[in-house]
C-alpha cells in the first residue's frame, strides 16, 4: 500500500497520511426545477430526468460567487474538524469559475477566513476540480510540509452557461463543498490518480478566455459550455472503468474492499455503469445529482459531505471518489475516512 514518509532526526522513517478531519459544504437557495427549465428552452422534465437523473439543481443568486460559496463550505469543514482557519497551511480550491481573474478565489477565501500567510492557490481541471486538489494537498502532507489543509471545490456553472442551449443548461447546477486534511499516522488518503489527455479538448470547453479573447457579438461574450454530450458520455464510462481498476491497483485492493463509491455527478448512467463495474449495489453509491445537477468541482465534496453528515459513511469505511471532465481531467482517491 502507497504510503507517505519522512525520515525523523533519529533517521527512522515516520508514515504520514493525510486523514480528513471534517467535511462541509454550501448549496445556494435558489432551486431550479426541470419545469423551471421548461419555461426556458425546448425541453421535458421527463427528457432531463430519463437522460440524467437530474430533477432540480440550485442557482446561485446575483452578487452571489463562488468565493461566498467555498467560504461557507470551507467554514462548515473547519467547525466539523474542530480546527481554526489560523492552523491551517494550505488552501487548495478547484475551479473553474473564479470570482475574479486574480488575485485566485483560494487567496480570497484565505483572507476572508484570517488564514493569512499560508499557501493558497486555484486549480483548475474542470469537473475533476476538487480531485485534483485533493491529490496535490495530499502530497503536500505527506512530504511532511504541511499539517493541516483546506481542500475547497467551488462553482457557479450557472454563469457560464448559454441559457439558450438546451444541451447543455439543463445540466449544471453551483455549489461548493470542502475537507480539511490533517497530517496523520494512522490510514487515511491511500492512493490518488490523477490523469488529463488535451487532445479531447473539442468535445468538452468554454470557446473564449482573457488571452484568446472574448466575443463582443455573442451573449456573455461568447463565455459557454460547449459539449459534444454523447461522445464525452462514450469516454466517461470507459476512462473511469479503467481508472477505477487502476486506483484499487495501486491500494493492492479489491472492489470488495469498498463499502462507498462517491463518484462526480454529472449523469445518473454514468454512475451506475462505474458502480456495476465496482460490483456495488446502488444503495452502496453516494448519489446527488438528483438535487444538485452538475457542479463541476463542487460534486464530489458536497456528495461526501452529503454522505457524512446524514450518517451513511462511518469512521473507518473505504471510500473511493472519482471524476471526469473537461480536457479530459479524470481523477480518483481511495481513502479511509
Ligand atoms: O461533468 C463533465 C462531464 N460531462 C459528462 O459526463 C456529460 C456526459 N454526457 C451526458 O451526460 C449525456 O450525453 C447528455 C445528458 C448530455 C445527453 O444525453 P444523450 O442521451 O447522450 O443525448 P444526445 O446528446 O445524444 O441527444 C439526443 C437528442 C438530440 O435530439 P435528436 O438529434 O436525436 O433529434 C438532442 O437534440 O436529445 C436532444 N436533446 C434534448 N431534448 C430535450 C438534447 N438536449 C435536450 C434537452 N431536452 N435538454
Amino acid at each position: 500500500m502507497p504510503r507517505g514518509g519522512i525520515d525523523d532526526i533519529a533517521g527512522r522513517t515516520v508514515l504520514i497520511y493525510s486523514r480528513i478531519a471534517g467535511t462541509g459544504s454550501y448549496l445556494p437557495e435558489k432551486i431550479v426545477t426541470n419545469a423551471d427549465l421548461e419555461k426556458v428552452v425546448d425541453t421535458t422534465d421527463e427528457w432531463i430526468s430519463s437522460r440524467t437523473g437530474i430533477r432540480e439543481r440550485r442557482r446561485a443568486a446575483d452578487g452571489e460567487t463562488t468565493g461566498d460559496l467555498a467560504f461557507y463550505a470551507a467554514t462548515h469543514a473547519l467547525e466539523a474538524a474542530g480546527v481554526k482557519a489560523s492552523e491551517i497551511d494550505l488552501i487548495v480550491l478547484g475551479t473553474t469559475t473564479p470570482d475574479i481573474i486574480f488575485p485566485s478565489t483560494a487567496c480570497l477565501l484565505q483572507h476572508r477566513l484570517g488564514a493569512n500567510g499560508c499557501a493558497a492557490f486555484d486549480v483548475n481541471a474542470a469537473c475533476s476540480g476538487f480531485m485534483y486538489a485533493l491529490g496535490v494537498a495530499d502530497q503536500f502532507i505527506r512530504s511532511g510540509q504541511v499539517k493541516k489543509a483546506l481542500v475547497v471545490g467551488s462553482e457557479t456553472l450557472s454563469r457560464m452557461l448559454d441559457w439558450s442551449d438546451r444541451s447543455t443548461c439543463v445540466l449544471f447546477g453551483d455549489g461548493a463543498g470542502a475537507v480539511v486534511l490533517e497530517a496523520s499516522n494512522e490510514p487515511g488518503i491511500l492512493t490518488t490518480k490523477l490523469h488529463a489527455d488535451g487532445a479531447y479538448k473539442h468535445l468538452l470547453y468554454n470557446p473564449v478566455g482573457v488571452s484568446a479573447g472574448f466575443n463582443e457579438q455573442e451573449p456573455n461574450h461568447g463565455i459557454r459550455v460547449m459539449m459534444t454530450g454523447n461522445e464525452v458520455f462514450k469516454v466517461a464510462v470507459k476512462t473511469l472503468d479503467r481508472i477505477v481498476g487502476e486506483t484499487l491497483e495501486a491500494a493492492g485492493m479489491h472492489e470488495s474492499d469498498v463499502d462507498w463509491l462517491i463518484p462526480h455527478q454529472a449523469n445518473l448512467r454514468i454512475i451506475e455503469a462505474t458502480a456495476k463495474r465496482l460490483k456495488l449495489s446502488m444503495d452502496r453509491v453516494i448519489v446527488t445529482v438528483d438535487r444538485h445537477g452538475n457542479t463541476s468541482s463542487g460534486s464530489v465534496p458536497l456528495a461526501l459531505d452529503e454522505a457524512v453528515r446524514s450518517g451513511k459513511v462511518q469512521r473507518g469505511q473505504t471510500l473511493l471518489l472519482e471524476a471526469f471532465g473537461g480536457g479530459f481531467t479524470w481523477s480518483s482517491a481511495l481513502l479511509k475516512y
